[in-house]
């Protein structure tokens, strides 16, 4: 009898790699562990511009990122032959800038922060620069095209199948497209689905002042359109010591290998999977750890950074107000609230009332 043929070729890499492998972290915690999360966001942003004729063959892609997007979109356009040009900053690590330009990205790098926004702001303002440079372009724009967003119908299809109803979606949040999207349609089946995105301090998405972040690949500087916030149940702001502790636990005790937004998305999962027991909790887990094996997978650099100093909570602090979650691990119930309502909401800082 000839041996069955398991599946055919994946046409690409892309293809191969671009929905997550989805894995038992606990009784009632699944990860869904990604690759390169943002593979599937760039695929589908320029597959819907390719079907409403906004690209065509030669036509150049402009797109600002300092990360896992950047890559996302350098392999998909290499792929499908379309010129790239990446507006970064200074997070971009040699390494990343090494792929890209191996993928025949052309780079450009703020070395300034705005004044208002960061370097985000300053990132945008070039981007707006180059538009009039390339009469013939394309912008994703992963922070505003609901594309992003829709790109994780098929997580939420492949999650369903697997898992059946889903009560928990626990995710790391940049542009909000990941739990945002994969929220949304696993509400279609579970509306009561409970959407926990987390965050970490100081980051504006959900109403902190801007600062300087230590985790990078969450948080942002300005808040991105595609976060919609009365889609949120809960937010966490994970503190750095616990995310990278998080971080190293999900390699040293299920040997997987993942990056610091996905420690920070299992810190909250995993805190949230052991207090419901009858809920079946989802964590998103973007990308791998490689790029961080110098820093966050060394326990010199832990040390230097003075990570190691004192041990990391194993609990949130509740705060009922995004200004007084800042330092350490908290969480707040955001209750599905606009950003507006959920800064009104009382004991906020400075209003006397109860916290
Ligand atoms: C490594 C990593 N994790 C998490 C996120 C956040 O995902 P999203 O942009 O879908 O909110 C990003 C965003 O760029 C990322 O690069």
């Amino acid at each position: 009898m000839p041996s069955p043929v398991l599946s055919a070729p994946s046409e690409s890499v892309v293809e191969a790699t671009v929905l997550p492998r989805l894995i038992r972290l606990g009784p009632n915690l699944c990860g869904a562990a990604f690759t390169l999360m943002k593979l599937l966001p760039a695929r589908f942003m320029l597959d819907r511009a390719e079907q409403r004729g906004e690209l065509g063959p030669g036509t150049t892609i402009l797109e600002t990122s300092s990360g896992t997007f950047a890559l996302g979109l350098a392999m998909v356009c290499r792929l499908r032959g379309y010129p790239l040009v990446i507006v970064g900053d200074p997070a971009i690590d040699p390494a990343l800038r090494r792929r890209l330009l191996e993928l025949g990205t052309r780079v450009e790098i703020c070395t300034e922060p705005s004044p208002e926004g960061g370097f985000q702001r300053a990132r945008l303002d070039r981007l707006e620069e180059l538009r009039a440079q390339y009469p013939d372009h394309y912008v994703p724009g992963q922070y505003h095209n609901p594309d992003n967003p829709h790109a994780y119908a098929a997580v939420a299809e492949q999650l369903t199948e697997s898992l059946g109803v889903v009560d928990c979606l626990v995710g790391p949040v940049g542009s909000g497209g990941s739990t945002g999207g994969t929220a949304a349609f696993l509400r279609l089946l579970n509306s009561d689905l409970r959407q926990i995105g987390v965050d970490t301090s100081p980051s504006a998405i959900f109403g902190q002042p801007d600062g300087p972040r230590t985790v990078r690949g969450l948080g942002n500087s300005l808040v991105p359109p595609n976060v919609r916030h009365a889609a949120y149940d809960e937010v966490h702001w994970a503190g750095a010591a616990e995310v990278f502790r998080a971080t190293r636990e999900l390699h040293a005790r299920h040997a997987l290998y993942m990056g610091p937004t996905s420690g920070a998305a299992f810190l909250v999962a995993r805190w949230y999977a052991e207090r419901h027991p009858d809920a079946q909790v989802v964590a998103l887990l973007p990308d791998e750890g490689h790029r961080y094996q110098d820093s966050v997978y060394r326990d010199e650099w832990l040390a230097a950074q003075g990570f190691t100093d004192e041990p990391p909570a194993t609990a949130p602090r509740t705060v009922t107000h995004p200004g007084l979650a800042l330092g350490g691990w908290a969480r707040m119930d955001w209750h599905r609230r606009s950003l507006d309502d959920a800064l009104r909401a009382p004991g906020a800082p400075g209003t006397g009332e109860p916290r």
